[in-house]
């Protein structure tokens, strides 16, 4: 993953004014708006992540749900858990769930998109 941010190319959205802005829910997951969809935002150990809102098990909403202590997301629903850097499903093989880069910039908080993926 380390690597694969390096020759990627990303398309880069700014999101919020600043970081100060992301509101963040008792579990301290947030949300932002990503052209016309929502994905989610945390802060773990003083980095910012960012993935997508539903859960690709079955569609559980992922702001529900909570980040464990070893960073990954806990679904809400059926407790599968997602590595909050690769997105990789951490108890059942073949589900990823979507990540995104994030960058907290001087004028605002971006989120990074894959380029040639769509939002
Ligand atoms: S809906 Fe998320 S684990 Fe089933």
């Amino acid at each position: 993953m380390i690597f694969e941010m390096f020759w990627k190319k990303y398309n880069w959205y700014r999101v919020a004014a600043g970081e100060g802005e992301i509101r963040l829910n008792a579990s301290g997951i947030g949300t932002v708006e990503l052209g016309d969809k929502k994905i989610c935002v945390v802060r773990f150990r003083d980095v910012w992540h960012a993935f997508a809102l539903y859960c690709p098990h079955a569609g559980a909403l992922l702001s529900e749900g909570r980040i464990d202590e070893g960073g990954n997301i806990v679904c809400p629903v059926h407790a599968y858990k997602y590595n909050i850097r690769n997105g990789l499903c951490r108890v059942a093989d073949g589900y990823r769930l979507r990540t995104y880069r994030v960058e907290v910039r001087t004028d605002g908080f971006y989120i990074g998109v894959e380029e040639g993926r769509g939002l």
